[in-house]
């Protein structure tokens, strides 16, 4: 596994996104069907790093009566209005865009907004391309849990990515499995670690080598979360890990 430098969000992130979105849906739809399981404790939700949403579900979204949309990205409320908008009319979802470094204001943040669901799309996976040091964005997002503890929180992140070679790729490729948090990250059936990275990097024909993106602690021991491929670009593919952690937990 190896760390690469690369950038996050911006408009590079919104071209990529728009092409390839016939190709990222499924890994939407995945995604979409594990939020309808999560009934969040607030109407008000922090969405951090939901730039334009172009993997969000509107669905789900319908649920708040008023969506902050957190981001660095300037272009983020014009597009997510565009992704969305429709939808929240007619639920009548307020939509507030606040530009800001969620990861540098976390406990800011969290003690402005106290009674607010939050929930972090695709960013914590983003957050060694901004530190660039592994080691130091492993540990920051380690502890992060411990930072929103007694809040309803929940994230999808980059749990790995990599080079793919399609003609490699299984005869029935799996595009999603139930795990459970364990000491050495997500486990599935036992299986944790180099060999889940491996067993799952064979569903979607990985090859070469491949990113971790520091964010296998970031749940609790014990922590249900789903594992959902995102076949994002046609020679690179990325595994994600999505979870929810109730203010009981
Ligand atoms: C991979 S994109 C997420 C895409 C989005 N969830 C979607 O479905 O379109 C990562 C987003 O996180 C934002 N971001 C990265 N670091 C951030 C930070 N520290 N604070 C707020 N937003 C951040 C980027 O600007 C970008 O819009």
């Amino acid at each position: 596994m190896t760390t690469d430098r690369d950038t996050t969000g911006g408009v590079r992130w919104h071209l990529r996104a728009f092409w390839n979105r016939k190709r990222c849906r499924p890994t939407t739809a995945l995604i979409a069907d594990w939020l309808d399981g999560i009934q969040p404790v607030s109407r008000e939700l922090l969405l951090i790093g939901g730039s334009a949403g172009w993997m969000m579900s509107s669905r789900w979204l319908q649920r708040f009566e008023h969506i902050r949309l957190i981001d660095i990205d300037p272009l983020a409320p014009t597009l997510f209005r565009w992704n969305h908008g429709r939808a929240l009319s007619k639920s009548s979802t307020r939509l507030e865009f606040i530009q800001r470094d969620a990861m540098r204001d976390l406990d800011a943040i969290l003690s402005e907004y106290p009674l607010a669901t939050i929930f972090f799309d695709n960013v914590l996976g983003q957050h060694v391309y901004r530190v660039l040091e592994f080691d130091k964005a492993e540990c920051e997002l380690n502890h992060i849990a411990e930072r929103l503890s007694g809040r309803d929180w929940g994230s999808v992140h980059d749990l790995f990515s990599g080079p793919v070679d399609s003609n490699t790729l299984p005869s029935k490729p799996e595009f999603r499995f139930d795990s459970v948090q364990s000491e050495h990250g997500p486990s599935v059936e036992g299986v944790s670690g180099s060999a889940l990275h491996s067993r799952l990097a064979a569903q979607v024909g990985g090859q070469g080598e491949w990113m971790d993106h520091a964010t296998s602690g970031i749940f609790s021991l014990g922590t249900t979360t789903r594992l959902i491929a995102w076949p994002f670009l046609p020679g690179y593919a990325h595994w994600l890990q999505a979870g929810w952690v109730r203010p009981d937990s």
